[in-house]
């Protein structure tokens, strides 16, 4: 057996009065897309904020490749290669370091700018380079977008998807956690994320995919993790259930 990519042993998770997770034991190998699903307030959410470092469990352990973490900060989870994008009703850009008042170039680098010398001998941002890369990053996605240059809040939700699965791909995350990606998006923007997530296999990523939309976590993942009441109460290879047996359970 391969060393998880993911681990969460026995994870407890309390916001005030509310027992969020409990007892939460997971394991996600590399290259597995696994699709978590679950009713409202099922604590799917505060799952992943901890695996994105934006909340903190209050006990239990997160090892990434076999060793424990301590995700302090969004910024220290993409660092261990989780990259986290989400979606719904809460702010997208909070936590998914994405500024919508920066061009979509810039928002590709965040954290991870390159720098050159300027005649001054001073440290700057390289943009020349920042803005090639992102051509590129975009057109490795298929993503069709008018300019690097563009803000990203101009974007409608399904570029945004897109400018953050570029950004995974580009510095090659290890995990891609979408939170509720399709919310919110057309159906052909739907379509296209749905797609992305089929293709993270094909481009060795492992990803973790919360939806309310059976259907589409069906179509696109290889394992159905389900959680009720902040415990994972299921978890099967989807080629081994059938939506109707996970309707069942929720
Ligand atoms: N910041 C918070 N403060 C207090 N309680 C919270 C907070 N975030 C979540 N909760 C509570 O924790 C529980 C789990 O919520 P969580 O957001 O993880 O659910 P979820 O499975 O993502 O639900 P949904 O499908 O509606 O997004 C719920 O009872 C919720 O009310
Ligand atoms: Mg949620």
């Amino acid at each position: 057996m391969t060393t998880p990519i993911i681990e969460c042993r026995n994870l407890q998770k309390w916001y005030s009065g509310v027992h969020a997770l409990k007892n939460v034991d997971l394991k996600i190998h590399p290259g597995e897309t696994v699709g978590l699903v679950g009713d409202n307030g099922a604590g799917k959410s505060t799952l992943i904020k901890i695996l994105s470092g934006v909340h903190h469990q209050d006990s239990g352990d997160v090892l990434i490749e076999g060793r424990k973490v301590a995700l302090r900060s969004p910024k220290e989870a993409m660092r261990h290669g989780l990259e986290t994008m989400r979606h719904g009703l809460e702010t997208i850009y909070q936590y998914n370091s994405m500024v919508p008042t920066m061009s979509i170039a810039r928002n590709l680098f965040i954290g991870r700018e390159p720098m050159k010398w300027s005649v001054f001998g001073v440290g700057i941002m390289d943009q020349k380079r920042m803005r090639a890369e992102s051509i590129q990053a975009i057109a490795d996605v298929d993503l069709h977008l008018r300019s690097p240059d563009a803000l990203v809040g101009e974007l409608s939700g399904g570029q945004r998807q897109g400018v953050a699965i570029a950004r995974a791909m580009h510095f090659k995350s290890k995990v891609l956690i979408l939170d509720e990606p399709t919310n919110h998006l057309s159906v052909k923007e739907t379509d296209k994320v749905i797609g992305f997530v089929r293709g993270l296999k094909a481009q060795g990523l492992t990803g973790i995919f919360i939806s309310h939309n059976m259907q589409h976590v069906f179509q696109s993942c290889d394992r159905i993790v389900a959680m009720a009441r902040g415990e994972i109460v299921f978890d099967k290879p989807t080629a081994e259930t059938s939506i109707d047996e996970v309707h069942a359970l929720l």
